[in-house]
C-alpha cells in the first residue's frame, strides 16, 4: 500500500519539540501528523495517507458513537543512540488487533499495512521522540465504525488510524511500587465476552472501579475473575505477574478473558532465558497473601506497554490488604534487560526490534 504524505503546514518548531519532549507526561501531547487508511465493505482497505494531526469529522450517526464499534493498539518507538528509531515486536501488535477486530466484527488490516503505517508516522515525526530513561514515543494504532447507520449490525465503513505522543513514566515522577485496588463491586470481563480483544467498552466499564480506586489512594485496579472465586485475573491496563523465593514467575493463564500482553509473553521469554520456571495458571488471592505473608512470594510487578515493568506495592481491597513487596531484584533485572532491548544498549536476541526511521 502507497501512503500519500502531506507534511503539516505549521509543524511546531524544534524548540516547541523540546519544551514537550522535556517533561512528556503520558497521553498529553501529541505529534504533529496522523496516518490513516479507509475501508469500505465495496473497495477494501484504500487511501493511505499521512495528513496533519487535527480533529476528526464525524457524522453524529457513526455507529462507533453508539455501539463502540472499535479496537485499538499501544505500542512504543524507542530512540536508538545513533538516532535511530526501533519499535518492539509490531507483527505481534498487528496480529492482536486483528484479533480484536474479528472479535468486534471489524476488518482485518494486512500485518505489512499496519507496520507500515507506523513507519509512515514515525518517519515523518521523527523529532518528537524522546530518548531519556523510560521515554519513549507511545504509538496509538486504532480502528473505528464511520458508518452513519442506527441499526445494530457491523458497519461497512471503517476508519483506521495512528496517533503518536511522547511518553514518560505512565504513573507519573519517578518509579515506584503502585498501590492497586482489588475490585469486588465490578468484573472486567467474562467468558465469551470481549476481555481477550482490545476494545474500548473493556476501559469504559472499567472507569468505576478506577474512580473507587482513586478514592482510596490506589492507581490501578486488580479484576478478578468472576467464576472462580478470588481468582486474579489483571489490572485494568496491564498484566500482572508474582515471583517466588524459588525461582518461580508466576501469571494468570490466559482463559480468554484476560488481554494477552506483548509484554506479558516476553516476561515469560526474557525468564525462561535466565533460568527461571514460569507457570501460567490460576493463582488466588489467598495465595497471593499467604505467600507474602510466609515470605513464599517475594516480589510482584504490572507489565504493558504503558507501564513497562512496574513493581507492585501494597494491594488493597474493602476489608483487608496484602503487604507490599516493594521492588525486588528480578523485577528491576527483568525492566532493566527488556528496556536495555528496547533502547538498543542490550542485545536482542529474540529479533523483536523492527526500524522504523
Ligand atoms: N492488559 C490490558 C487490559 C491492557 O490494556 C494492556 C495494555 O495494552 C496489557 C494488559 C498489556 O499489554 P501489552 O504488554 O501488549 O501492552
Ligand atoms: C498500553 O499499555 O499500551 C495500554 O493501552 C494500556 C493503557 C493503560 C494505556
Amino acid at each position: 500500500m502507497q501512503f500519500e504524505i502531506s507534511d503539516h503546514p505549521a509543524p511546531r518548531s524544534a524548540e516547541q519539540i523540546q519544551k514537550v519532549l522535556a517533561d512528556p507526561g503520558f497521553g498529553v501531547n501529541f505529534t504533529d501528523h496522523t496516518a490513516v487508511i479507509d475501508w469500505t465493505d465495496q473497495d477494501g482497505w484504500h487511501n493511505a495517507r499521512v495528513e496533519p494531526y487535527g480533529p476528526i469529522t464525524l457524522d453524529p450517526a457513526a455507529a462507533v458513537l453508539h455501539y463502540s464499534q472499535e479496537v485499538f493498539e499501544g505500542m512504543k518507538a524507542y530512540l536508538h543512540s545513533d538516532g535511530s528509531i526501533y519499535t518492539f515486536r509490531p507483527h505481534a501488535n498487528a496480529a492482536r488487533m486483528n484479533k480484536s477486530a474479528r472479535r468486534m466484527a471489524l476488518p482485518e488490516l494486512d500485518e505489512h499495512d499496519f507496520v507500515a503505517s507506523l513507519e509512515q508516522l514515525v518517519t515523518a515525526d521523527k523529532a518528537w521522540v524522546p530518548g531519556g530513561e523510560g521515554e519513549a514515543l507511545y504509538l496509538r494504532p486504532f480502528m473505528f465504525a464511520t458508518e452513519a447507520f442506527l441499526g445494530v449490525r457491523a458497519a461497512k465503513e471503517v476508519s483506521y488510524r495512528v496517533i503518536a505522543s511522547p511518553a514518560g513514566n505512565y504513573f507519573g515522577g519517578e518509579l515506584k511500587p503502585v498501590r492497586i485496588w482489588v475490585s469486588r463491586d465490578y468484573v472486567r470481563a467474562a467468558p465469551g465476552g470481549t476481555g481477550e480483544a482490545k476494545t474500548g467498552g473493556n476501559y469504559a466499564g472499567s472507569l468505576v472501579a478506577q474512580q473507587q480506586a482513586a478514592e482510596k489512594g490506589c492507581q490501578q485496579v486488580l479484576f478478578l475473575d468472576p467464576l472462580h472465586e478470588n481468582a486474579v485475573e489483571e489490572l485494568g491496563g496491564m498484566n500482572v505477574f508474582l515471583v517466588t523465593n524459588d525461582g518461580r514467575l508466576l501469571t494468570p493463564e490466559l482463559t480468554g478473558t484476560i488481554l494477552e500482553g506483548i509484554t506479558r509473553s516476553s516476561v515469560i521469554q526474557l525468564a525462561k532465558d535466565r533460568g527461571l520456571t514460569v507457570e501460567e495458571r490460576r493463582i488466588t488471592l489467598d495465595e497471593w497473601d499467604q505467600g507474602v505473608r510466609n515470605g513464599q512470594i517475594t516480589e510482584a510487578f504490572a507489565c504493558g506497554t504503558a507501564a513497562v515493568i512496574t513493581p507492585i506495592g501494597e494491594l488493597v481491597d474493602g476489608e483487608h490488604s496484602i503487604a507490599s513487596t516493594g521492588t525486588g531484584e528480578v523485577t528491576q533485572a527483568l525492566r532493566e534487560e527488556l528496556l536495555g532491548i528496547q533502547t538498543g544498549t542490550v542485545e536482542d536476541r529474540h529479533g523483536w526490534l523492527h526500524r522504523l526511521a
